[in-house]
């Protein structure tokens, strides 16, 4: 309904000094009026004038009131009919109510005001009514457009989760190509090293010129660097079982005797390219007997991580930083205390660092899993626990506690 102009009111009345009288009061309200003689005449103007509002007689001749208001209703249920009708016709106002009347006003109108206030309130409750279906239909999209954000959401937050798994598995294999290089490198160095001193060999024994000392010569060489290549390969093959560990094994099938000193120490030599041009130290204290039925896999992830974090995290901005890893027996527990003298960390850096994704890194090469895995190498796959101690600007501390030996199972 449009407010700036007038409501335009159909009268339909066969006493024409009725009409006349509702038409001049009513119009003196600012109303347009517009009027029918009769039913038939009434019907054709609903339609042809579309009025906000019928009044109409219910005793007429052609078309009675009755089956005007149930054409309208039919027609057009929102427009308000209100029926005026003489007061012998209480059975037919009664049945005009029925079949949808607003209201009815009882002839002959004594007093005007009636009609007025009778007007008003039904145009009143008309938009009353039409403002609830609005609401409604507005709330009906509103509820369609939250359905589709949702969805969207949720799509959002799917995809989300699926490329941070890929960009860690990127990690990872970048991770594991990095790390296979050196020895494999080293292995192809020395495999053609002897390839070209066999070649020579050959050359000088063919021509029957060969020396005992070139002979004893070449078989040292040929000892060292096939060990050389042994050790290479070794390594290159533990590197893979323990990425592959990484990723979900936790049951390695890797697992045999080892001296943990030892085997600290061939970690930190395949680390060293990554801080031997730096100022940092790492530092180990072990007692030389400690020998481990266990998974060395576990350990090399271990220390790679935590030595990686302290020179990428806790060295951020320090020259010469330390590491200091301490191993202690006591009571069939192996307790293994890795500090650094580094940055540290802050209550919530603390708090967060063993959850899966969290890194102060993001979009720097962090992906947040390093600690994760740590955790769950140490409380898992060594069947141990594990803490952190930090504060910042003052170091880190891990201390990782478990047994010496387990039952498998
Ligand atoms: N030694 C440390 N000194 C200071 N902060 C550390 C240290 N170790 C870990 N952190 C903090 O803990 C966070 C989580 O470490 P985590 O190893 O899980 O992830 P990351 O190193 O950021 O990423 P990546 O997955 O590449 O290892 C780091 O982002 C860092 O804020
Ligand atoms: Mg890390």
């Amino acid at each position: 309904m449009d407010d700036t102009q007038p409501k335009k009111i159909l009268v339909i009345d066969d006493e024409i000094y009725i009409r006349d009288s509702v038409i001049g009061f009513l119009e003196d309200f600012g109303f347009e009026v517009i009027d029918a003689e009769n039913g038939r005449i009434g019907l054709e103007k609903f339609e042809s004038q579309k009025p906000d509002l019928v009044l109409c007689d219910l005793r007429m001749p052609e078309m009675d009131g009755l089956e005007v208001l149930a054409n309208v209703a039919e027609k057009n249920p929102k427009i308000p009919i209100i029926i005026v009708s003489g007061a012998g016709n209480i059975s037919d106002t009664v049945e005009a109510l029925r079949l949808g009347a607003w209201d009815y006003i009882i002839k002959p109108i004594q007093d005007m005001t009636v009609l007025y206030h009778a007007v008003n309130k039904v145009f009143e409750r008309a938009e009353f009514i039409e403002e609830k279906h609005q609401y409604r239909r507005d709330l009906e999209k509103a509820n369609v457009e939250l359905k589709v954000s949702l969805e969207t959401l949720e799509h959002a937050r799917d995809q989300l989760v699926q490329s941070e798994k890929m960009a860690a598995l990127g990690e990872l294999v970048a991770g594991v190509a990095h790390e296979i290089n050196t020895p494999v490198g080293v292995g192809v160095t020395a495999a053609s090293f002897l390839d070209a001193k066999t070649t020579e060999f050959k050359k000088v024994y063919s021509a029957g010129e060969l020396k005992r000392s070139e002979l004893e010569n070449y078989l040292q060489t040929v000892e060292e660097v096939s060990n050389s290549i042994l050790i290479n390969m070794e390594r290159a093959a533990e590197l893979i079982s323990s990425f592959k560990q990484v990723a979900v094994d936790q049951s390695s099938e890797n697992r045999r005797r080892f001296n943990l000193k030892q085997y600290i120490n061939e970690i930190l030599l395949s680390l060293r390219p990554r801080y031997k041009k730096t100022g940092h130290t790492i530092e180990v204290i072990c007692e030389d007997n400690i020998e481990l039925n266990s998974f060395p896999g576990a350990f090399s992830q271990i220390l790679n991580n935590m030595i990686m974090n302290s020179l990428i995290h806790g060295f951020e901005g320090i020259e010469k930083g330390q590491i200091r890893i301490e191993i202690t027996r006591a009571q069939g527990m192996i307790h293994f205390v890795y500090k650094d003298n580094g940055n540290g960390m802050t209550p919530e850096q603390k708090e967060k660092a063993f959850d899966p994704f969290y890194t102060t890194m993001r979009g720097k090469g962090g992906t947040g899993l390093g600690m994760s895995i740590v955790f769950n190498l140490v409380t898992q796959t060594l069947k141990g626990s594990m803490e952190c101690e930090s504060t910042e600007g003052q170091g880190a501390c891990f201390t990782m506690i478990f047994p010496e030996h387990w039952e498998q199972g």
